[in-house]
């Protein structure tokens, strides 16, 4: 058997996320952890819990392999601030780094579009980390979706209370400027789910909630939407991080180490059939014996659709998924499961609720291929001047 070499991995930003990413890699079969990359000197003693080196910028990476004579890193993992994603994305393709980009890709589409044309211009592979995807609840739910028959409805929530500190640790949240605000950080993946599964956002109309967080006057708590799919599918949601409830998908499934899991709790998303109905994360099919002509004078029967689900569902992490994923797109054994189009796509609608919100009208999500790339996004003026 030929021995492959590890794919040397380096992630970027060492902040809530970037740690945990880290240390997906370090245990990955095929997967090295070159390094962590984050101005913030404090990061040093994360790069040395996680056993690797630290560097301060791209630029002092570039330098440390030049004068050790190693490659660069085959990829990286981006898990900075929303608004920094672009530039850096754009610095680590000029080196032909593969990407890995936390959601949103960007702050906007034609900058999304921007760093999508770019990184296709140097062959590097972009995967947006949309993980949901790889959610063993997500992987079921889109194995049986069609056990509902016809999708005509759709009825989902994202809500829980943030705590102030993650405010405090973290200034760029407080602002929708540099990507702050529960519709870019939170129903962003909401949206990229529901379209997964569903299909493509035609329409959406969305009411701002009510701000409890006034000395934040920047960063939105939350929306009411209505949704109309271009199959027909309409859907209500709610999203809030301001208010006390499990009704979110992490409590549902456990997936985030820092929000409790509720073992019991059904109906985070509910998929409303023609045949039946879909619960999840509980993945509990409603519907009415085959035999009989449905109606509501005909019992609702409840099936689970999975035995034991949260042993079998629980070995199947999705930052695990995610990453054999990632490994396999560098190795150019499978496309992007998460593109940049779909990126795009998640922040169409966002910023078709945005603007909802701001006109109180009903809004068209713009289609992709509309959009046209702002290269001036990408800083690669200064790159060429070599001071990024
Ligand atoms: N997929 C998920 O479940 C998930 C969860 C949380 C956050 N996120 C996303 O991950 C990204 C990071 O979020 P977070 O909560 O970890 O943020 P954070 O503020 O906790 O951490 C960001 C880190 O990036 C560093 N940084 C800033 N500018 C940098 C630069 N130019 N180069 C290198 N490092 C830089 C900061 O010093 C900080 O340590 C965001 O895009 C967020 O939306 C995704």
């Amino acid at each position: 058997m030929i021995a492959t070499n590890p794919l040397e991995i380096i992630v970027i930003g060492a902040g809530l996320i970037g740690p945990r990413h880290a240390e997906h890699v370090k245990k990955h079969p095929v997967a090295h952890l070159f390094g962590i990359i984050d101005p913030n000197p404090a990061a040093a003693e994360i790069a040395s819990n996680l056993d690797t080196d630290y560097f301060p910028s791209i630029s002092d990476l570039v330098q440390f392999c030049k004068t050790n004579e190693l490659n660069l890193p085959d990829g990286a993992i981006v898990c900075t601030p929303n608004h920094t994603h672009v530039v850096i994305s754009a610095e680590l393709a000029s080196y032909g780094i593969h990407l890995l980009v936390e959601k949103p890709l960007s702050s906007t589409p034609e900058q999304l579009a921007a760093i999508r044309d770019y990184a296709e211009s140097k062959n590097v592979k972009l995967l947006v980390g949309h993980h949901r995807r790889f959610n063993p609840f997500i992987v079921e739910t889109k194995k049986n979706i069609d056990k509902v028959g016809q999708l005509i409805a759709l009825q989902g929530s994202w809500a829980l209370k943030k705590p102030e500190d993650y405010f405090i640790k973290g200034l760029w949240r407080t602002d929708a400027k540099t990507g702050g605000g529960s519709l870019l950080i939170n129903l962003v993946h909401d949206v990229d789910v529901l379209q997964y599964l569903i299909g493509p956002i035609e329409r959406v109309y969305a009411e701002v909630l009510d701000k409890q967080r006034d000395h934040y006057p920047n960063a939105d708590e939350g929306a009411v939407l209505t949704l109309r799919f271009k199959n027909g599918c309409c859907g209500t949601f709610i999203c809030s991080d301001n208010v006390t409830s499990p009704f979110n998908f992490e409590s549902g499934t456990g997936e985030n180490p820092l929000i409790p899991f509720h073992d019991q709790l059904e109906g985070v998303y509910r998929i409303f059939g023609s045949k039946g109905t879909l619960s999840v994360p509980d993945l509990n099919l409603y519907h009415q014996p085959l035999e009989k002509e449905p109606s509501w004078n005909c019992p609702v029967e409840r099936t689970p659709l999975v035995d034991n689900r949260f042993e079998t569902l629980f070995s199947n992490m999705p930052f695990d998924l995610q990453l054999d994923h990632f490994v396999d797109v560098i190795r150019g054994k499978q496309e992007p499961s998460c593109s940049a189009n779909d990126g795009m796509a998640a922040l169409l609608c966002i910023e078709a609720i945005i603007k909802s919100i701001d006109t109180g009208l009903p809004q068209l999500v713009k289609q992709v291929d509309d959009i046209k790339p702002d290269f001036s996004c990408l800083g690669l003026e200064k790159l060429k001047n070599g001071s990024a």
